[in-house]
């Protein structure tokens, strides 16, 4: 598979260049110079591999990717962490940066940004420099319930098009605002008129995404079914996008409008008994389909690992041809659960990928790197460059 993992889409690349990080996670203060193409994380468990990573991937994101709040990426006993980095991009090049700071009255973390210096709000670096991930957890992504392959998809919306990273954050507010009144409707303390403005925000800011998310997972489809096949996965790999709320997965915009309002109009009565949201995007799942069967119940454990790291690569590719530009792929402890060929070919294929990889391991890689490998060493929240 090795020359094909990821046939170049695209001349451009971006990558992350020279990272400053203060008091996030186990680090301190840290410059690390990344390579433009394949970079090698070492060192033993629980020296700051992951959270180099994460560092990168909160950047890009302004948020932490696998942070249960903003609060967990401040160093213990720090108020403040900030993230900096020169980001090259054949647009332009930018230095971003995202600072986090704990309110000395209300405790509460809040974030703020900066591209060359002047603030800018948090979902104006989306995109930016767009990123693709895979830690550990990301294995699970075939068994476990719909939420992660829900944030899969938004992930990649978020990054791609301003228009669908308002919307995911207006649903999240609105449904939130929404549930809120449903139980005040419930309790009585509340006409139930007040709640159509919420719902009418609720079904227009849902449909869209359901939009976009169709119309993405179309999209990551053939690319992941490609990807597995060179992998090797033996079985075809399917993608099938089950909208929530009676939306036509190839309708527009319009269709699903009609239709998630209908749906709520129908459960208004069990909303209320359950004071919560009973149709839209935040109960849609992707259905992942391996020689036709439901990957859930049909894919092996080694079947499973190949259908993620199909899904990430179908992300980069996807990224590649619509924002025209190869995103950072970030993959953490993925070589662990690879035989030594696979390994092998995973390393080439992304060496030759022309995309700036950031990949850990705990473990020596002898035989494996290609020349041009950029290696470094973390003991103790502390990055050194390797010999080669
Ligand atoms: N907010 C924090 N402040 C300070 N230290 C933290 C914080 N969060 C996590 N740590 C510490 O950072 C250490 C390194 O974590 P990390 O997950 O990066 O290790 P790792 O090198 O990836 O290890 P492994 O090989 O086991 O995956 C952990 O042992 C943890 O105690
Ligand atoms: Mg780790």
């Amino acid at each position: 598979m090795s020359a094909q993992l990821l046939p170049v889409l695209t001349t451009g690349a971006c990558s992350v260049q020279r990272l400053r990080i203060f008091a996030f996670r186990n680090y301190v203060e840290q410059s690390v110079e990344f390579g433009s193409g394949l970079n090698v994380v070492g060192g033993s468990n629980a020296q700051g591999k992951t959270n180099l990573l994460e560092a990168v991937a909160t950047l890009l994101l302004t948020r932490s990717p696998r942070a249960a709040g903003s609060a967990d990426v401040l160093a213990w006993g720090s108020d403040e962490a900030l993230l900096e980095a020169r980001v090259l991009r054949p647009a332009a090049d930018r230095t971003m940066a995202v600072r986090f700071r704990r309110d000395p009255m209300s405790g509460r973390v809040t974030r703020s940004a900066t591209v060359d210096g002047s603030p800018r709000r948090a979902r104006d670096l989306l995109g930016l420099c767009p990123v693709v991930l895979f830690w550990p957890e990301d294995l699970q992504l075939v068994k476990a319930g719909p939420e992660g392959r829900r944030r899969l998809l938004d992930m990649v919306l978020a990054q791609l098009d301003q228009r669908a990273a308002l919307d995911l954050l207006r649903f999240r507010h609105v449904l939130e605002q929404r549930n809120a009144l449903l139980r005040q409707v419930r309790a009585g303390t509340t006409p139930s008129e007040a709640l159509d403005g919420f719902t009418r925000e609720l079904v227009s800011s849902g449909a869209r995404i359901q939009v976009a998310r169709a119309e993405l997972v179309r999209s990551l489809a053939p690319h992941a079914r490609a990807a597995l096949a060179q992998i090797g996965g033996g079985e075809e790999l399917g993608l099938r996008y089950l909208p929530d709320g009676g939306m036509d997965p190839d309708g527009d915009a319009v269709a699903a409008e009609t239709a998630l309002a209908a749906t709520l109009a129908q459960r208004r009565l069990e909303e209320l008994a359950r004071g919560a949201t009973l149709a839209g995007p935040h109960r849609d799942d992707l259905e992942l389909l391996i020689g036709g069967r439901p990957a859930r119940s049909a894919a092996s454990q080694g079947q499973q690992r190949s259908i993620v790291l199909a899904l990430k690569l179908a992300e980069v590719r996807h990224i590649a041809v619509h924002a025209s530009v190869m995103p950072v792929l970030l993959l953490d402890d993925v070589l662990s659960e690879l035989d030594p060929q696979r390994r092998r070919d995973l390393i080439a294929g992304l060496a030759d990928a022309g995309l700036q990889t950031l990949i850990t391991s705990s473990e020596p890689l002898p035989g494996v790197l290609p020349p041009g490998t950029r290696r470094f060493e973390v003991a103790s929240g502390r990055v050194a460059v390797a010999e080669s």
